[in-house]
């Protein structure tokens, strides 16, 4: 029997349970891609703005590309204004036409929380049942929201979270079993997964703390306590390794363990970069992959000479000279 099985949300069924998070900086197109080619099963964007959206920013417009590869993808808006999220909604359905739409009621960065948006959200359960009521009011698409535990130790309510946004038509919830006190540091909280899969008619994604295919294992039910939750999201575990999915895979399905050789990881880098080469101008394409590299060099051999190559790539050129590093460090 396999763990890996697909998930009805709403009117949409997914291919699996194996999710790539939203993550600013990092969930773009060119890495979701990357990630389908691995078995990514279904993929996040990042957060958008709802207010840069409705106001036609063109840096915002960027984040919804979509990879050729990618046959769905779900678009995660931040915001609090609930006729505001309802528009960007609207928009988003009608010209990226995704699988469905994401609620942010977890960013915990000042910035955001002092407009009311990301986890500023758990402290008004009311105004997260509104938004996401608007955003099904406004599209035909299945509307889902990812909280956290609560605002912090004092303050867990993520029940109470959960159920106010099912109450306004949330179709799926995804858990990021931490506080906002806590950030991203911390244990995350697994027991909660299960408390609110429990309480709620819908599925309960799992994020917080999976670094292994091991880890999504025992969400999903592998270590014979049952599942915890229906899905699970990788985010900072897939940084760098987007073979995760390809490993996690073969674990839930009961197959040997897939050999990810080093040839295998540069390859997906070099595409990584090649496809944000098409996403991004080429400075910015240069620059933002620095930390990409990075990421995949872990547990590179050669690694701290590499890396020291590649926070000084400025163009195309020096990335090819440092991959062409790459493949004579590991070959
Ligand atoms: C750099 C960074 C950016 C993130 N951006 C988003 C985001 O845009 N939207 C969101 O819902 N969560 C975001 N998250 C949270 C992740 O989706 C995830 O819930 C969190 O990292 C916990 O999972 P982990 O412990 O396995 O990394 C971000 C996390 C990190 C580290």
């Amino acid at each position: 029997m396999t763990l890996h099985t697909p998930i009805r949300i709403g009117s949409y069924t997914t291919k699996g349970n194996l999710f790539l998070a939203p993550v600013a900086g990092y969930s773009d197109a060119a890495f979701r891609s990357v990630c389908a080619d691995a078995g990514c099963d279904l993929a996040f964007t990042e957060m958008v703005s709802s207010e840069a959206l409705t106001r036609g920013s063109d840096k915002t417009e960027v984040l919804l590309e979509r990879a050729e590869n990618e046959s769905e993808y779900a678009v995660q808006l931040f915001g609090s204004d609930p006729a505001t999220m309802a528009r960007a909604a609207e928009l988003v359905a009608r010209r990226w036409k995704p699988a469905l739409i994401d609620l942010n009621c977890g960013c915990p960065v000042p910035k955001i929380v002092k407009t009311g948006s990301g986890s500023a959200l758990m402290k008004d359960p009311k105004r997260i049942e509104s938004i996401v009521r608007a955003m099904t009011e406004a599209v035909g698409l299945p509307i889902t929201a990812k909280i956290r535990l609560g605002w912090d130790e004092e303050s867990i309510n993520y029940l109470e979270a959960g159920a106010a946004a099912v109450s306004g038509g949330a179709q799926a919830l995804t858990l990021h079993a931490r506080t906002r006190a806590q950030g991203y540091a911390g244990r995350a909280d697994r027991s909660a997964f299960s408390r609110l899969a429990a309480a709620l008619p819908v599925p309960v994604f799992a994020s917080g703390d999976l670094f292994s295919p091991e880890d999504a294992l025992d969400i999903l039910g592998g270590d014979g306590k049952g599942p915890r939750a229906a899905g699970v999201m990788f985010a900072r575990g897939v940084m760098g390794d987007p073979f995760i999915f390809t490993r996690t895979l073969a674990l839930l399905r009961g197959e040997p363990e897939p050999q990810i050789t080093p040839a295998m990881k540069l390859a997906a880098a070099r595409k990584h970069f090649a496809l944000s080469l098409r996403f991004y101008s080429e400075h910015s394409a240069c620059v933002e992959f620095r930390k990409q590299a990075c990421s995949y060099l872990k547990g590179v051999r050669g690694g701290a000479e590499l890396r020291a190559r590649a926070v000084a790539c400025v163009t195309p050129d020096d990335y090819e000279e440092f991959f062409l590093r790459w493949e004579q460090a590991v070959s």
